[in-house]
């Protein structure tokens, strides 16, 4: 089971709405090399995870959980480029607001979504209000046929280091295509994810007899020239994975000691779990008609919010993992930057 909070776990840094940058962000959410590939793929590999292996089963599920937020994460950075984009003029026109009530929908037979014309994908105005999809940059929908788990644990750990490294190289390729500052923060954040990510299953597969020599990170190139990798680097975002376990995970047995990079650097499994990010979410967009609350509906909502959440004694069976157990290893670390 599993467990979540109301947080980000990178941040959304401000800038105007691009729908193009938003659809190229498209391939690294539900492109075959994308974050939904990566949840899915691991996701499937534990649950379906046969023998005693108990070690490389969590280092998969924890790097699976991980890519839940990545898609979380993704998606956000989508929306965000997305809203507002109905009033976009490109970068030498003006861009409208970024949120609140901003058009009266179809005013005086006004065109408000007029822009969705224009856009790379109309789907991201008429199927959703200015928001993400599950499909690539090419408007393909993501496949579930994407996904690899043949329950041989080379292949898969094989299989996985390569998904991990042309989700890096395509990442690399889109911070080149645009300079906005949302996407660039977020693309940078998995530049450097994946990069940690290509050294979990490196290392496992070194655990299993692999040498890499001077093979990895693929792609093998100075990444610090990307300011936004470079802070992250220099803050270790690379070298560290949580293992996302309440109840003690085995991940860091294999995930520890020199990076397979070969360059020195050691690699650190962590017991709590990150940070994140507080997030304040969308506005409404009339133009839109999302959420399309009437004043009546809208009332309800008001009234929702109002309630009281039961009291201690009426509270289900549900308890705080944290009260039932916590860490196995009884380490305890502060939150962490991933
Ligand atoms: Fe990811």
């Amino acid at each position: 089971m599993f467990f979540h909070v109301q947080k980000l776990i990178n941040e959304i840094v401000p800038d105007e709405p691009d729908p193009f940058a938003a659809n190229a962000l498209q391939e690294g959410l539900g492109g075959q090399f994308g974050e939904m590939r990566t949840m899915m793929q691991y996701l499937f590999q534990s649950f379906n995870a046969r023998g005693d292996a108990t070690p490389f089963k969590d280092l998969i599920q924890g790097v699976g959980v991980e890519e839940i937020s990545h898609v979380e994460l993704i998606t956000t950075t989508i929306n965000h480029l997305l809203d507002g984009s109905s009033r976009y003029r490109g970068k030498s026109g003006k861009a409208g607001p970024r949120n609140g009530r901003s058009e009266v929908p179809g005013a005086r037979g006004s065109t408000p979504l007029e822009r969705a014309l224009e856009v790379p994908n109309i789907h991201h105005m008429l199927v959703a209000p200015q928001t993400a999809l599950p499909v690539d940059s090419a408007g393909n929908p993501w496949l579930g046929s994407y996904v690899y788990a043949s329950g041989n644990l080379t292949l898969d750990l094989l299989y996985n280091l390569m998904l991990e490294a042309t989700g890096r190289l395509q990442k690399c390729r889109l911070y080149e295509m645009s300079s906005n500052k949302t996407f660039r923060a977020t693309v940078s954040f998995l530049i450097v994810r994946d990069h940690a990510h290509e050294m979990v299953f490196a290392k496992a597969l070194e655990a299993l007899g692999v040498n890499w020599g001077k093979t990895l990170p693929i792609p093998n190139f100075d990444a610090t020239q990307y300011p936004e990798v470079n802070k992250l680097m220099n803050q270790g975002v690379h070298l560290q994975q949580h293992h996302f376990r309440l109840d003690g995970s085995e991940m860091g047995k294999i995930f520890q000691g020199p990076a397979p990079t070969g360059d020195g650097s050691m690699l650190e499994t962590q017991d709590e779990p990150p940070e994140g990010v507080s997030y304040d979410g969308l506005s409404e967009r009339l133009e839109e008609f999302s959420p399309g609350l009437s004043p009546e509906l809208q009332e309800l909502v008001e009234a929702t919010k109002r309630m009281s959440p039961p009291m201690r004694g009426e509270e289900s069976s549900v308890t705080s993992p944290r009260r039932n157990g916590g860490s196995k290893s009884g380490r305890r670390r502060k939150p962490s930057r991933v």
